[in-house]
């Protein structure tokens, strides 16, 4: 008989759990469990960030990648993908508007692409500092070396997001072609993190072939590596990907992670990925509630939208305007939350 009861206490007492407990907690979820850590791990957000939303102005800047990550749509081995990279003005006329509606963080995202190198990036962070210092500046960029990530650190980017995606070497091997290791990954976390980054990793939730296993595995990981930002979101199937009939990942467990992140590390910046929402019904609400507080609208050019197409009917919430703005502020404040123009840095605690 497995005590559920302790290990919920536990994870409230302790914010730790062993592989096992996290994946039992995960293998015997109830709405009920589900509901008591949602309310924990909002009450815990309250006390560190109060009601506060982050927003994060996200610029896809180039779907070009010499990766061929077996889930992704913009996989290099994709013919089907139309390619695209966007020119430094247009990334910087992204954020100028970006900064009209009230953005304090940009978040530079984009494929593997050989073009920007060190000079190129480090020239366009220098830019967007001088622009607009009281921004911060993200890069998602993939994999670089320890000398890159401190280069781009140097040139002032504050952050930096890489996903794990799997701490599991049987289920990243399973996801990736055997040139990508998760060995490097984890040590370009190491580096991003030694180097002063805001650092975020993370992984999807129903990704093929994951098990309850591999997501304790992942928390766990999570728990011990401790990264300021955190990003977890559902596996959406891309028609071009070996993928394309596995289902979609579960928003529910997905939110239930959420809560338990939360739990596990108060202060961590959590955002309720867009991959939370659907057409029809926009997810990221209910991220929220479960202990997220980020929200990344796209500041992408509306040209290049569709073609940073990660899965299938991506939602690109749309951020170019103050109406979408507005919106989202008065989506936010009907569940009690407030959308806030500040860079929403890591709070220390
Ligand atoms: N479904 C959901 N998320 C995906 N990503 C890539 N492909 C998919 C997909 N099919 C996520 C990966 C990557 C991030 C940029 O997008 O976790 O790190």
């Amino acid at each position: 008989m497995i005590d559920l009861k302790n290990i919920i206490e536990k994870l409230l007492r302790e914010r730790s759990l062993s592989v096992e407990e996290y994946e039992q907690l995960i293998e015997h979820r109830t709405p009920e469990i589900q509901e008591l850590l949602r309310c924990e791990a909002d009450k815990i957000r309250k006390t560190i960030y109060g009601n506060k939303v982050y927003i994060r102005g996200l610029i896809e800047v180039s779907n070009i990648c010499k990766n061929n990550c077996y889930y992704c749509g913009i996989r290099g081995e994709n013919t089907n993908c139309q390619r695209y990279r966007l020119t430094a003005d247009e990334i910087l006329e992204c954020c100028d508007k970006g900064y009209e509606l009230g953005f304090r963080t940009f978040v530079m995202q984009g494929g593997e692409d050989g073009f920007f190198t060190d000079e190129v990036m480090c020239d366009l962070v220098r830019e967007i500092k001088s622009r607009y210092p009281d921004c911060a500046v993200t890069l998602s960029l993939g994999e670089r070396s320890y000398e890159s990530y401190k280069r781009l650190y140097n040139a002032g980017a504050d952050r930096y997001l890489l996903r794990h995606e799997a701490v599991s070497s049987q289920l990243y091997g399973r996801l990736h072609p055997k040139e990508m290791k998760i060995e490097n990954r984890l040590q370009c976390l190491e580096n991003l993190k030694k180097i002063g980054f805001q650092t975020g990793c993370g992984f999807m939730v129903g990704a093929p072939h994951q098990t309850a296993r591999h997501i304790a595995e992942d928390l766990k990981f999570i728990e011990n590596f401790k990264p300021q930002m955190c990003g977890i979101g559902p596996f959406i199937p891309h028609k071009d990907t070996t993928f394309k009939d596995y289902p979609k990942g579960s928003a529910e467990l997905t939110c239930f992670l959420l809560s338990i992140v939360r739990i596990v590390l108060p202060s961590v910046l959590l955002p309720a990925t867009t991959a939370l929402g659907t057409a029809e019904n926009d997810g990221r609400e209910r991220g929220i509630l479960s202990g997220a507080n980020v929200v990344m609208p796209n500041l992408s050019p509306e040209s290049v939208r569709a073609k940073y197409a990660l899965y299938d009917n991506k939602i690109s919430t749309g951020a170019e305007s103050a109406q979408h703005i507005a919106e989202l502020k008065a989506k936010m404040a009907r569940i009690g939350y407030d959308v806030v123009c500040d860079r929403g840095d890591y709070v220390e605690k």
